[in-house]
């Protein structure tokens, strides 16, 4: 049982890093890409001011990249959201994704 459990942990790690295609996300370009287009909205300074803008960081990547391959496919309707992510490709997603979740979260808790 407990091996099976370690297993299963060890799938669920793998399945976050690497997505069905075979992809393996890239921190550096996620950084590259949030630093350019998500920070203006996603910062810490702008979400502590703008209270509908949520925080990212430190997000699980699975929940991060469902989200935004939801935007992106229509599923979830934002129309911010959905324009920020028509012209990227899922690689970029998954970059980004993977950026977002190995950030530190920032303490809200103040504002
Ligand atoms: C113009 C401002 C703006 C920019 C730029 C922006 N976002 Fe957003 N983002 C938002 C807002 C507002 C929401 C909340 C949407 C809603 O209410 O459903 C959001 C939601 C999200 C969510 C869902 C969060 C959750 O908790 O469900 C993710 C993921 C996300 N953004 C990622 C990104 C990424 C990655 C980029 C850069 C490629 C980006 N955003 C650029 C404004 C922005």
């Amino acid at each position: 049982m407990k091996a099976f459990i370690v297993s299963l942990l060890v799938l669920c790690g793998l399945s976050t890093a690497v997505y069905a295609e075979g992809y393996q996300a890239d921190i550096e370009r996620g950084q590259v890409l949030a630093t350019a287009q998500c920070e203006s909205c996603h910062g810490n300074v702008v979400i502590t001011m703008a209270k509908q803008f949520p925080n990212l960081k430190g997000q699980k990547i699975a929940y991060l990249n469902k989200q935004l391959v939801d935007f992106k496919t229509g599923l979830r309707v934002d129309p911010l959201m959905q324009a920020q992510v028509s012209a990227l490709s899922s690689d970029q997603l998954q970059d980004v994704a993977l950026f977002y979740s190995q950030q530190v979260t920032p303490n809200l808790s103040a504002n």
